[in-house]
C-alpha cells in the first residue's frame, strides 16, 4: 500500500477531513480534501460533517477550528507549528488596551489566540478585514495584531480611527520593495500581487493586493501569463495547479518555517494516533465563537 492509499484508509476509518493551508508544502496540499485561506479553511471546519479535522497550518488555525466545531476532534500533527504574529499580543495586553479605550471596536485577525479573539468584537480574515470594519459602527477600532494589514484597512477608510498594535508577520515584512524590483526586472511582463501583510512600500508598488485565495481569482481572470507572487513561497504551488499555464514567480527568501513543519508522515501519525489534539476550555469556546461566527456570517470579501 502507497503512502496515498494509506491516507484514505485511516481517513475512512477515522472518519477524518484533512485541511491544509495555501503555504504548506506541495506534498501536504496534495494529499488535502480542502486547500485554501484563512477564511476558506474556517468556512469549512465550520461546516464538515467529519469526526476529526487533521489540520496541516499552525496553531492559531487549528484554534479556530475547534472554536467553530467544538463537538469535533481537532487535531494539529506538528504541535510547534505556531505563528509567531499570533503570539505578538496577548490577551493580558490587549485586556489593558481594551480598558484605555472603551468606546473602540476591536478587530482581531483571525492570526491570534482564541483568548484574544474571546475579547474582540469580530475577527477577519485577509480576505475580508476591509469589508468588516466598514461594517463596524464604532469610529475607533483596535486593530490586532497586524501593524501592515490594520494600514492597508486605514487607506479605505479614512473616517475610521485605526489603532495599531505593533505586530507583522516577519515572513511578509521582510518582502522589500528591493525584492520585488529585482524580480521585476528580471519578468518585465509580470505583474506584482502581494499580501497585504507586506508593508505599506511593498504594497504600493504592487498590481494586485489581495489574500492568497483573492490572488487566484485575481489570476484567473487577468490577461497576464506571469505574475510576481509577493506572499509565501509555497503559494505559487497552488497557483499552478489553479492556473496551469501561466507563470508564478516566488520571492526566494519568503518561506514560513512554521508552515513547513508538516509533513506527509506527520499527518499519518497524527491519524493513526488522533493527536496531538486541540484543547480548549467550554468558557473559551463560547466566548472566541461569537466574533469568528460574525466574521463567517460577513463572509468574503476579495
Ligand atoms: P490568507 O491565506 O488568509 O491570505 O492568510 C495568510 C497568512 O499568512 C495566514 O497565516
Ligand atoms: Fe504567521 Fe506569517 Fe506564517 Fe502566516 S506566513 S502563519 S502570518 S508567520
Amino acid at each position: 500500500m502507497n503512502v496515498a492509499e494509506r491516507i484514505q484508509e485511516l481517513k475512512a476509518q477515522r472518519n477524518a477531513v484533512i485541511l491544509a493551508h495555501n503555504y504548506q508544502p506541495p506534498e501536504v496540499q496534495d494529499i488535502a480534501d480542502f486547500v485554501g485561506d484563512s477564511l476558506g479553511l474556517s468556512q469549512q471546519a465550520a461546516s464538515t460533517d467529519a469526526d476529526v479535522i487533521i489540520f496541516c497550518g499552525v496553531d492559531f488555525m487549528a484554534e479556530s477550528a475547534k472554536v467553530l466545531s467544538p463537538t469535533k476532534k481537532v487535531i494539529l500533527p506538528e504541535p510547534d507549528a505556531m505563528c509567531p504574529m499570533s503570539a505578538m499580543c496577548t490577551d493580558l495586553e490587549l485586556a489593558m488596551v481594551k480598558e484605555k479605550y472603551p468606546e473602540a471596536a476591536i478587530v482581531a485577525y483571525v492570526n491570534t489566540s482564541a483568548a484574544v479573539k474571546a475579547l474582540s468584537d469580530v475577527c477577519c480574515t485577509s480576505s475580508n478585514a476591509v469589508k468588516v470594519v466598514g461594517k463596524m459602527p464604532q469610529e475607533q477600532i483596535i486593530f490586532v495584531p497586524d501593524r501592515n494589514l490594520g494600514a492597508y484597512v486605514q487607506r479605505f477608510h479614512p473616517n475610521k480611527q485605526i489603532l495599531l498594535w505593533p505586530g507583522f508577520c516577519p515572513t511578509h515584512d521582510n518582502i522589500t520593495v528591493d525584492d520585488i524590483n529585482t524580480l521585476k526586472r528580471q519578468h518585465p511582463q509580470a505583474k506584482v500581487m502581494v499580501h497585504p501583510e507586506c508593508t505599506a512600500e511593498v504594497i504600493d508598488i504592487a498590481d494586485h493586493v489581495s489574500s492568497t485565495e483573492g490572488m487566484i481569482k485575481y489570476v484567473r481572470s487577468s490577461e497576464a501569463q506571469e505574475f510576481i507572487v509577493g506572499t509565501e513561497l509555497d503559494m505559487t504551488y497552488r497557483l499552478s495547479k489553479e492556473a496551469p499555464g501561466k507563470k508564478f514567480i516566488p520571492v526566494p527568501e519568503a518561506i514560513c518555517p512554521n508552515m513547513k513543519r508538516t509533513t506527509i508522515s506527520s499527518v499519518i501519525k497524527a491519524l493513526e494516533s488522533l493527536s496531538p489534539e486541540i484543547t480548549l476550555s467550554p468558557e473559551m469556546i463560547e466566548a472566541a465563537r461569537r466574533p469568528l461566527e460574525r466574521m463567517i456570517e460577513i463572509g468574503r470579501g476579495d
